[in-house]
């Protein structure tokens, strides 16, 4: 009998590769081949707990994408087929029209520490020692503060049920996700909330609710350009704008139009090592910010044109984190010619404007099996995966 062995994360990496071959593969030579790969595996046990290997998805890249005058060739990380192609196709299609106009808000994000069994004045002892706060603030904030960016706002209030106190910290991050410098920035703040407010910290996190970081785009589309087949281009910008509305009414039709939405957001966040979970949250959130769940983009009709805009939070960090270290990324960054954290935010709306402009497209034209699923058979003819 094989004698117990240590659980995987006090294993070095080598162990674990040892029985990870083992265990996953009969083939031996084949699970060291398709999980490693040529980072090495000291940058897969850096980045993440019990690393056995890597998991390589495909990058591509979507050419020409023209957003404010700038035509970006944009790398997108994804494991499914026809969502390079889309894009590709609306990138081409939307340069004719002179491409996307965008813009972004500052990137600001908030923490919050809840507290509770505040003392009753809380929200007043809180007021009283705001100077203090703020100035505790900024000295953990301090080079955040020497960029540009740092503290904007900090606020309060009480939530009935259940009975929390919340002290809300606004941050401008400039080009990092903000994750790690607000945790630390929460939880060093939150003795100094408990003795003041006599209450007990629940928990001090970031949040993801993004709708104050968001970046928009618009795209205006003469009709002949939108023709499709047989069908002429002001009969498909109709089409187009009613699947929009739909998107607005139908919840189950909202959530398949913002999954095409978030097909090259969330491929371009993997290709840049960004957080996909977070960027996936925030989009999620904020389109049900109405209090129903709808489409995130609009398209309508207006003269000869067919024109569309998409708003979207835009977590993207440009620095820091695993942006900073993962080579891919680095080399993303670089072919996006090192964007700010709110220039990737506008490119990633541009991008999900046009993937949906693809999508909507296909749908209401010749229907989304002809190409996008003649793409996904590829992979039914593939040989074997032997190395
Ligand atoms: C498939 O990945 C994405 C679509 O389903 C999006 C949509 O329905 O709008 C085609």
């Amino acid at each position: 009998m094989d004698k117990p062995q240590p659980p995987l994360r006090k294993r070095s990496i080598q162990e674990r590769r040892t029985w990870w071959t083992k265990t996953v593969a009969p083939d031996q030579q084949q699970a060291e081949f398709w999980t490693q790969t040529g980072f090495g595996l000291n940058l897969a046990d850096t980045l993440v707990e019990n690393a056995v290997g890597w998991m390589p998805t495909p990058l591509g890249i979507v050419s020409g994408l023209v957003v404010n005058d700038h035509s970006y060739e944009v790398p997108l990380a994804t494991e499914e087929p026809s969502v390079i192609a889309a894009a590709n196709f609306a990138a081409s299609l939307t340069a004719r029209a002179g491409g996307f106009r965008a813009g972004a808000s500052p990137p600001l994000m908030k923490a919050q520490v809840f507290l509770e069994s505040t003392k009753n004045d809380a929200e007043n002892a809180l007021e009283l020692e705001r100077s203090a706060l703020e100035t505790a603030i900024r000295s953990s904030l301090q080079s955040l503060e020497s960029r540009g960016g740092g503290l904007r706002n900090l606020s309060w209030s009480r939530l009935k049920e259940p009975a929390l106190l919340t002290v809300t910290i606004d941050v401008d991050v400039r080009d990092a996700m903000g994750a790690n410098k607000l945790n630390t920035l929460a939880e060093f703040l939150s003795p100094l909330l408990e003795a003041i407010t006599q209450g007990r910290k629940l928990m001090a996190i970031l949040s993801n609710e993004g709708s104050r970081r968001t970046a928009w785009s618009e795209v205006c589309l003469p009709f002949s350009l939108v023709a499709r087949g047989t069908i002429d281009g002001q009969e498909m910008a109709r089409r187009v704008a009613l699947a929009s509305q739909l998107a607005q009414h139908d919840p189950a039709r909202a959530v398949t139009h913002n999954k095409g939405v978030m097909n090259g957001i969330s491929a371009l966040a993997l290709a840049t090592a960004n957080d996909t979970r977070a960027i996936e949250a925030a989009a999620h959130h904020y389109a049900s910010r109405t209090g129903k769940y709808q489409g995130l983009s609009h398209w309508e009709c207006g003269g000869e044109f067919l024109k569309g805009r998409l708003e979207i939070p835009t977590m993207f960090a440009a620095v820091g984190g695993t942006v900073g270290v993962h080579p891919t990324a680095q080399m993303a960054l670089s072919l996006l010619e090192k964007p700010t954290a709110p220039e990737l935010g506008m490119i990633a709306a541009s991008l999900g404007l046009a993937q949906n402009l693809a999508a909507l497209l296909a749908l209401t034209g010749e229907g989304i099996q002809r190409g996008h699923m003649s793409l996904h058979d590829r992979r039914s003819q593939q040989p074997g995966t032997s190395p």
